[in-house]
């Protein structure tokens, strides 16, 4: 397969690009009064709006020509046909299985996976529906009301956004925490307002050996302990996990051990029983629209034409921005309080995923940017802390906005006020305002020439600065399902095209092995064969 960059409209489009640089958004925008009826697409609910791109129908159509070349189309077909194309790690990759109930069989490895998929489903319905039927008792007798997910990165992300993202579907009764991070700060302060009796801990780990997830199981178990005796503890703990062994080596009862798969990564398990704390809070038909959701827009991104496919085109604009405009970073800015966890979600979706170098033709180091960095929070809190740095700042960022249509809670007209917000960012960052505009404001507001040709320069504003805009009609667990799996699709696109394995993660292996090899050094043992730096940071610390 050849290199992507080696290509001739990898090289069409860098010269392409060279041309573009002279044009200013606006003006593509004042010669073209169907720009975002060219550069839109809908879908069920959704529409992007990518014209806020520096780009033409030219620009478009040699992007297409790139998805082609990269094969995508083959791509896709190994994925959902549960092709190991996760070579590194020798694996399927199969979210999509997880959400596709239509589905009779899928053979990995001489098993049908949909089978043990639907086993789990109904696992997970059993124990949500006892939990929110109070069926679920604790030592004393009295129902959980309270779920505690200890889990780390995938294991913690979906449940924690989609969790939050759903709260005015969850039951009222049920509380749900999580705790994440090996700092102690995280769980004493959960448990602080946990009563041992009433408390449910989820102990989810794909791999059951992850440190800070493990550690926090072990401070939840003792913590129970002071309350109550081993023997009583089975109903207060659950384990989601791939290695059911482990789990049960650790204690937890058969019947609270909930089975995951290899072929599901990390980042994308949300769909699996990694999403039960959705299921407990939300109950398990919210969980089931959830799937159905992100199944629709699976099928969305297997059939429609490249040129209609929401995944597709969102991956098209990074690849423009990132890579020929060289653009090293994405904000993503949902202007929606209930997706106030969808940036650091994806964080990880993209930059586990993305965050590669090596092709996985050649097996070279790739000669052009992969991955960029990404980052977000909601608007309009952005605007007051660092849209500043977008609008007017060296760095060079693209932004993707996020607005469901009807708000998620109506008050007076607050919605209103965050649309109108939300599309005067992208109109400000594609417009700007020039140093002569900014002149004649201060002029026409009283102020004289001389004070008023000091200050214009600081008010000027470049604009020319992309952005996509993703307007959803309402966030329903449906509609949140398909934007998981509209991002999932956009991320694995990129991949193809970069050439690079979405699917593994070997980059946070080291840190991880280096940690444990510090942990006799910290316990006050003589640190031996460690850089002068790091033995100086260990003897300020064990002092
Ligand atoms: O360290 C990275 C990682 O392996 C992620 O890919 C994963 O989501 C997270 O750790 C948690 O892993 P586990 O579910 O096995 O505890």
């Amino acid at each position: 397969m050849e290199a992507i960059a080696s290509t001739p409209t990898w090289d069409i489009l860098a010269k392409h690009k060279q041309e573009l640089s002279k044009v200013h958004m606006k003006d593509l925008f004042a010669h073209d009064n169907k720009r975002f009826e060219h550069f839109s697409a809908n879908h069920d609910g959704f529409l992007l709006d990518y014209s806020k791109n520096r780009m033409t129908q030219e620009t478009l159509d040699l992007l297409l020509q790139l998805v082609d070349q990269a094969q995508l189309e083959h791509f896709v077909d190994d994925m959902f046909c549960g092709e190991k194309i996760n070579a590194t790690e020798h694996r399927a990759v199969l979210h999509t299985a997880l959400r596709d109930s239509s589905n009779s069989s899928l053979i990995i490895d001489h098993n049908n996976v949909i089978d043990e998929i639907k086993q789990v489903l109904t696992h997970m319905e059993q124990a949500s529906e006892k939990l929110r039927k109070e069926q679920w008792l604790g030592f004393s007798g009295r129902p959980i009301n309270t779920i505690v997910n200890l889990g780390i990165g995938g294991s913690d992300l979906g449940p924690h956004m989609v969790v939050h993202a759903l709260e005015n579907a969850a039951d009222e009764k049920l509380t749900a925490h999580f705790v994440s991070n090996v700092d102690g700060t995280a769980i004493t302060r959960v448990l602080k307002k946990c009563n041992p009796e009433t408390t449910l801990f989820i102990v989810s780990s794909k791999s059951f050996t992850t440190t800070e997830t493990l550690a926090n199981a072990k401070a939840a178990r003792a913590w129970l302990l002071q309350h109550t005796t081993e023997d009583k503890l089975t109903p207060h703990l659950v384990a989601v996990t791939s290695k059911t062994d482990k789990a049960l080596a650790w204690g937890f009862s058969e019947e609270n051990v909930f089975k995951i798969w290899d072929w599901v990564g990390g980042r994308y398990s949300v769909w699996s029983a990694i999403g039960l704390p959705i299921a407990m809070m939300c109950g398990m038909d919210v969980f089931r629209d959830f799937l159905q959701g992100a199944h629709d827009m699976d099928k969305h991104f297997m059939s429609s034409e490249y040129k209609n496919n929401l995944p597709v085109l969102l991956a098209l604009t990074g690849v423009w921005n990132h890579n020929f405009f060289h653009m090293p970073s994405n904000a993503i800015l949902p202007y929606c309080e209930a997706l106030k966890f969808f940036p650091d979600y994806l964080q990880q979706l993209e930059m586990e995923s993305n965050g590669k170098s090596v092709d996985i033709y050649s097996r070279e180091i790739t000669e052009f940017q992969t991955g960029p960095v990404l980052w977000g929070a909601i608007g309009t809190n952005g605007q007051h802390s660092f849209h500043q740095l977008l609008h007017q700042g060296t760095a060079r960022v693209w932004c993707d906005f996020i607005l469901p249509i009807r708000a998620v809670n109506e008050v007076a007209d607050q919605h209103k006020l965050l649309a109108s917000n939300c599309f005067a960012q992208s109109q400000a960052l594609m417009q700007g305002k020039t140093q002569q505009q900014a002149m004649q404001e201060l002029i026409d507001s009283g102020m004289d020439h001389d004070h008023a040709s000091i200050l214009a320069p600081h008010k000027a504003i470049p604009g020319n600065r992309p952005s996509n805009t993703l307007l959803m009609d309402e966030l329903t667990p449906h509609r949140l399902g398909s934007l998981i799996a509209l991002y999932e699709h956009k991320v694995f696109t990129q991949s193809v095209i970069w050439q690079i394995n979405a699917f593994d993660q070997w980059g946070v292996e080291l840190g991880k092995k280096l940690a444990t090899n510090l942990m006799p050094s910290l316990n006050g043992q003589e640190t031996k064969g460690q850089d002068c730096s790091t033995q100086g940071l260990v003897r300020a610390f064990n002092k």
